[in-house]
């Protein structure tokens, strides 16, 4: 009888310290990076995009249109954004109203609501392919904590894709020493982003910012202020922008005519956050586990004692 009892014990000592160690594990990719927030884009009918308290969406009448400050040619309208099979799919097309000389495309823009200080920041997605069109990822500060401008208190761009299907432009706004204000790296990938998805990612730490093309580092920059307050993220499809020579551009709505894909299809975004930082959470379950296992023991021993 006595042996049964340390057999079991024995069994149930490996199942309770076996099981919790081989699911914890180690050599994981995700061991640093915690997931904190999975934008997905999978609604069922009972939910929606535009109800969805985690987003905005803008929606500009055709006749009071602000556009972008930045040259662009698009209206942003909630009717081009739109959920495809899980997909956020934001489309450009002509806009049909001829009050103005500049607004001759509608093209859409969503914002998360929420924020984060710090984290990895992943995109998954495909580019619009044709004539003048711009897709962006953007990170930008919630509250600005720095007197000043917009660059006071600084932009990550962890996109800026202008009508060149191979290449992206990743790059950090901020007033800089020798009053410099942007920094940024073109880089031309090897591949047709617009017929393919691949990972567009921004690491931000309280000391450096890195940004990733799939899992190819593409740029890195050491900064703290004023990357040091919350962040949140646009994403974007307009027709046009400062990439472009507006100078001597003369568009027109048939410029549209020469779209092969208008329509910027984003798969998902992914926050992470160190794990280190968020240990609050982890810890307490780790103590919870313990607590329970070392219980379960007391139990165990007092029952083998009897
Ligand atoms: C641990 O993670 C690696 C990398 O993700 C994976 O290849 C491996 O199968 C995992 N092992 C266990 C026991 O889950
Ligand atoms: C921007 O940088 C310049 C030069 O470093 C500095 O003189 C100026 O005060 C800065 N502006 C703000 C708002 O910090
Ligand atoms: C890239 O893909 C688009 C379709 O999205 C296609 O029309 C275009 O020809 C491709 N470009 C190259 C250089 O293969
Ligand atoms: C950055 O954060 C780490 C860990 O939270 C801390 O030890 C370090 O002092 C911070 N560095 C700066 C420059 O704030
Ligand atoms: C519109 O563009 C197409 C293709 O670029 C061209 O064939 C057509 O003549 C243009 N139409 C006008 C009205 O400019």
């Amino acid at each position: 009888m006595g042996k049964l009892y340390m057999f079991a014990y024995t069994i149930l000592c490996l199942l309770l310290y076996g099981l919790p160690l081989g699911s914890m594990n180690d050599s994981a990719p995700n061991k640093k990076w915690q997931l904190v927030d999975n934008f997905e884009f999978n609604y069922d009918s009972s939910t929606s995009f535009r109800n969805d308290p985690d987003w905005s969406i803008d929606d500009e009448p055709e006749n009071l249109c602000v556009g972008e400050n930045i040259f662009q040619y698009s209206c942003h309208r909630m009717r081009n954004v739109a959920i495809q099979n899980g997909h956020l799919v934001i489309r450009a097309d002509v806009n049909q109203w001829r009050g103005s000389s500049r607004f001759l495309f509608n093209s859409g823009k969503v914002a998360s609501l929420k924020s984060w200080q710090y984290g990895k920041f992943v995109m998954r997605a495909m580019l619009p392919a044709g004539k003048l069109l711009r897709a962006v990822f953007l990170l930008k500060p919630r509250h600005m904590k720095y007197a000043g401008s917009w660059v006071d208190n600084g932009q990550m761009n962890g996109l800026v894709y202008a009508q060149q299907a191979d290449s992206i432009i990743t790059g950090i706004h901020y007033n800089m020493s020798h009053g410099q204000s942007y920094l940024g790296r073109l880089m031309k990938t090897k591949h047709n982003l617009t017929d393919s998805y691949h990972l567009y990612t921004v690491e931000w730490n309280n000391h450096t910012i890195r940004w990733y093309f799939d899992d190819m580092l593409v740029f890195e920059n050491e900064v703290g202020k004023p990357f040091d307050q919350p962040f949140y993220f646009i994403l974007q499809l307009g027709v046009g922008g400062p990439e472009f020579d507006t100078r001597h551009l003369t568009v027109t709505a048939n410029d549209s005519s020469q779209w092969i894909n208008p329509r910027f299809v984003i798969d998902y975004v992914k926050v992470y956050q160190d794990a280190s930082t968020l240990t609050q959470h982890s810890s307490s379950t780790n103590c919870k586990c313990k607590l329970s296992t070392i219980l379960l023991f007391l139990l165990l021993a007092i029952f083998l004692f009897l």
